[in-house]
């Protein structure tokens, strides 16, 4: 940072020495091109520019460059040249643009005035331009009212339903042309408003409706809950039909803006004591879509298929469903009872959604939600949120997504048949009647009859291993494992698996983990699996196994590794994974060949992958999860390189209340144990949080902290780096393969977090929460490290390793050393 401030300072000086700052636009001082006005504070500017790859002018409100533009003018009518100018009109009234023939190309349009008093355009601090009134002061027009592609804080978003006026967003058309695209950004649904984004006319995302504090349709992480916000704030005004959206920052150290691209994705933008921290678009999939399945459908974009009908729903047009076309979406299975006239018809439960669209909101409690729907015969869903109370749907269910967190709970109608599981294997049956015979029917029902039966027994093995396992689960006495039924989990066929992996060809073989072999196999349908198998003699591992299944099987992240299924039959005890074809962290992080793959941006990458995955685990799961074994050889990375956490044979499941455990059975792997766990046996998140410490360190130095031995000293990796951070040269810490100047501030805050979280007093580490705060910038303000754990190397041997030196960093060195400290 402070090498920034030495590098711009001079730039700025000369530019203010160059060009007196003007502060208004009034009849008698105009601006020409290359002039601007500008705010108080000089953060904004009014002026002339070309936006990327044109040279044609337009005149808007830029935050510090040219390229942050909040606001444009005369988006539809570009100036082909710099003879352009910007003043008031001749009757003292508007804001005016006109090009070198003194045609207007723009006009700010205001005509029922109040008074005859001449204008004054100012630029105010928040970046709105506003023209007043020089004898009453009073504002006549503002930019804000008129927003272009940009949602900057205390700008007013509104709709009004009496009059039908919206202030919206409108996209650019491309990057280089601001003329109106095809994407704008609304207030709608104003009896529990939401955020629309339109294509064109088309509904393109919505975020939910408003329930008091957040939009109940996003979820969970994202720009809307940030720690740099106050929050938005919605108004109603004029008895609801007026509802605005507005949003505040914390203090003015920062800046933020949304931006609705001209793709119609929203990126947000953070700029912190006039530094960009943050810059992006929201990470989106398929289900960010609006109906992406259709009408009844239900989407996960952790699922394969992503959609799927909601229960007691089935696809409309089967064959193009089928075929991935999910546009038809999916109609009633079995007709409700209510609109026969009679009654008992029930709701299936559909756990954290987004809620469809056409929300109908009352003030009622849950019960009397439940009972009111239930009464209605049009009723088709409802659902229940603290702030906004009850919710109902009637008609189709549109535009439905399941999240792994957050969302709320829905609950869906369907007829008294379809919540006893009975009717499918009726009908099933039925059909074969219909379509095979009499004789073949026989012959298939008791196909059927016998295959059933096997399974069943099967079902019944996995049961029991399930009871076996709670009693050696005794030790975290809140565990969740009444809860964990395995019939959630699919069940694979031992032939299957076998044919899949060549028959455990040893040539299939891909590892060999704490309790079987690894082998990577395909299914028939193409998927490729991995499969652990326990090995079949010796009970060992038979703990960790039940152990991962019944803490994996609950969780769904994208940085969790993939549980597709187990198998169970006889003494064969197996573990289906979706197949990552990168291997894991340390087939890299320690090759110095093969750790040429991984430069800065892919390692903070992982980094921020690995955070979010334990965040996941920690806060975010149903269950909270302590993982006890995080290391590199458990991070697997995907075609993408994106990171997967793995192999939880020694998580523990720790109820809601809980925050430590104890064990006498001390499992995981010298290095990346904390202190507490490896001498005490005490375990919690902070436990989790050290290992990831000693990660970061792992990936920033590209050492390993067992095997790290220093010439003078048996330091650890974490002594080291102690010594280094103490000694002020912390940056000679750093991977000479990820040393690259523009990037050494970036590493050096990783380098922080690392030492924090590897502190010896659990206390005083960050939970994963912060430390994810902490990568994204969120929070720029580190507490100085205390002293790391283990700081001493525990073993005789030494070794000697060239005294790599990162990139010839010294003059670097003490400005990013004090930037650090200075926050
Ligand atoms: C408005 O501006 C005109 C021209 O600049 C000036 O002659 C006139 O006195 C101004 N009127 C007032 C009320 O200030
Ligand atoms: C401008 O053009 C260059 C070269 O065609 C391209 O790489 C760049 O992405 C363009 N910039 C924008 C903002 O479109
Ligand atoms: C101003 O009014 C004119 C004529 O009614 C119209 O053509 C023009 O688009 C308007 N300009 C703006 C910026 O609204
Ligand atoms: C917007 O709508 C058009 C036509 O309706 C469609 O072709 C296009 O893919 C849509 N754009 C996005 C980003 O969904
Ligand atoms: C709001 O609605 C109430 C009742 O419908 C009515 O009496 C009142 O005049 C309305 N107020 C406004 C500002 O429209
Ligand atoms: C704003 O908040 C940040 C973070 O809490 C703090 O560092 C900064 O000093 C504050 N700035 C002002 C002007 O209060
Ligand atoms: C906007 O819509 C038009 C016509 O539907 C299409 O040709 C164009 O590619 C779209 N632009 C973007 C950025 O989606
Ligand atoms: C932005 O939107 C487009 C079109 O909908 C999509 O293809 C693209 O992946 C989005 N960009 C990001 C960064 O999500
Ligand atoms: C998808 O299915 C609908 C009817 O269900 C059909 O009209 C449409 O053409 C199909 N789209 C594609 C791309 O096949
Ligand atoms: C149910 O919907 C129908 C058709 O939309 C409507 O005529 C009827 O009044 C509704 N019934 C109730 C109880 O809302």
């Amino acid at each position: 940072m402070l090498l920034h401030i030495l590098f711009t300072l001079p730039i700025l000086c000369m530019i203010k020495i160059g060009s007196a700052a003007m502060y208004t636009i009034t009849s008698s001082q105009f601006i020409k091109d290359s002039q601007t006005i500008s705010s108080n504070d000089d953060a904004f500017k009014f002026g002339f520019f070309s936006p990327a790859n044109t040279t044609n002018r337009y005149v808007g409100i830029w935050y510090l460059e040219e390229s942050n533009i909040i606001w444009v003018a005369n988006r539809e009518k570009p100036l082909q040249d710099f003879s352009g100018i910007v003043t008031i009109s001749n009757d003292n009234r508007n804001l005016l643009v006109l090009d070198g023939q003194k045609n207007v190309i723009w006009s700010s349009n205001v005509s029922n005035f109040a008074s005859n008093s001449n204008v004054t355009a100012h630029l105010q601090s928040t970046g709105n331009l506003v023209l007043l009134e020089d004898a009453t002061g009073n504002k006549i027009w503002e930019s804000f009212e008129h927003p272009t592609n940009a949602f900057v804080p205390n700008m007013i978003i509104s709709t009004n339903q009496k009059t039908g006026q919206k202030v919206k967003l409108t996209s650019w058309k491309t990057p280089s042309d601001p003329a109106i695209g095809n994407f704008s950004c609304s207030l709608e649904r104003l009896n529990a408003p939401e955020f629309f984004i339109w294509n064109k006319t088309k509904p393109h995302w919505r975020s939910g409706p408003w329930n008091g504090q957040k939009f109940i349709g996003v979820a969970s992480r994202s720009v809307y809950t940030s720690s740099y916000l106050n929050g938005f704030d919605i108004a109603r005004e004029d008895n609801g039909s007026l509802v605005e959206i507005t949003y505040t920052l914390i203090n003015s150290s920062f800046f933020a803006n949304l931006v609705l691209t001209y793709e119609g994705n929203i990126s947000s933008n953070l700029w912190f004591n006039g530094y960009s921290v943050r810059k992006g678009v929201r990470q989106e999939n398929e289900c960010d879509y609006y109906g992406f399945c259709g009408p009844n459908g239900n989407c996960d974009s952790k699922n394969l298929p992503i959609c799927t009908c909601l229960k007691g729903f089935e696809p409309k047009n089967a064959v193009e469903w089928n075929k991935q076309n999910w546009s038809s979406g999916c109609v009633r299975r079995a007709s409700l009872r209510c609109e026969l006239g009679g009654e008992g018809d029930g709701f299936v439960k559909l756990e954290t959604t987004k809620v469809p669209d056409f929300v109908q909101q009352s003030y009622l409690s849950a019960d009397a939600c439940r009972t009111q729907c239930l009464n209605d015969c049009n009723c088709t869903a409802y659902g229940f949120d603290d702030g906004i109370q009850c919710l109902t749907w009637s008609g189709n269910l549109i535009d439905i997504v399941k999240f792994s967190g957050g969302g709320i709970d829905l609950y869906i109608r369907v007829a008294n048949s379809e919540l006893d599981g009975k009717r499918n294997v009726k009908q099933i049956i039925i059909s074969m009647v219909v379509i095979v015979g009499g004789i073949i029917f026989a012959t298939s029902t008791y196909f059927l009859w016998s295959r059933a039966s096997k399974r069943s027994a099967r079902r019944k093995e996995a049961k029991s291993l399930v009871l076996n396992t709670s009693q050696i689960h005794r030790e975290s006495q809140n565990t969740n494992v009444k809860q964990v039924k395995i019939e959630d989990l699919p069940l694979f066929e031992f032939q299957e698996i076998s044919t899949a992996t060549n028959n455990f060809n040893p040539s299939n073989k891909i590892g060999h983990g704490g309790f079987g072999s690894v082998y990577k196999g395909q299914l028939r349908n193409g998927l490729e699996i991995a499969v652990k198998r326990l090995s079949r003699v010796s009970g060992q591992g038979i703990e960790e196994f039940m152990n991962e299944v019944i803490v994996i099987s609950k969780l769904q992240h994208r940085n969790l590794v993939r549980l597709l299924g187990c198998c169970i039959e006889g003494e064969e005890k197996m573990l289906v994974y979706e197949y990552m074809p990168n291997n894991s962290l340390d087939f890299y992080l320690f090759d110095s060949i093969k750790e040429k793959v991984l430069d800065w941006k892919k390692r903070l990458y992982i980094i921020e992958g690995i955070s979010r995955g334990l965040l996941y685990l920690h806060r975010d799961s149903r269950l909270r999860i302590i993982h006890r074994d995080l290391k590199p050889s458990n991070i697997l990375l995907d075609e993408e390189l994106n990171p997967k956490i793995s192999d939880f044979g020694m998580a523990k499941i720790f109820g809601r209340t809980e925050n430590e455990g104890s064990t006498r059975r001390i499992v995981g792997t010298y290095g990346y144990m904390s202190p507490e766990y490896a001498m005490e046996g005490l375990f919690s998140e902070k436990s989790d949080v050290f290992s990831f410490g000693v990660l970061l360190l792992e990936m920033i130095s590209g050492r390993k902290n067992t095997s790290f031995y220093n010439h003078d000293q048996a330091l650890s990796l974490l002594g080291y780096a102690w010594k280094l951070w103490n000694e002020e040269e912390i940056i000679s810490l750093i991977d000479p393969e990820i040393c690259n100047p523009d990037y050494v501030d970036d590493i050096l805050r990783c380098i922080h977090i690392g030492l924090l979280c590897v502190q010896e007093i659990a206390k005083e580490r960050p939970t994963m929460a912060t430390v994810v705060s902490m990568l994204s910038s969120e929070i720029v303000k580190f507490p100085r490290p205390f002293q790391p754990a283990f700081i001493l190397r525990q073993t005789e041997r030494r070794e000697d390793i060239d005294d790599q030196q990162c990139c010839d960093l010294n003059s670097l060195n003490n400005v990013s050393v004090t930037s650090l400290q200075g926050r």
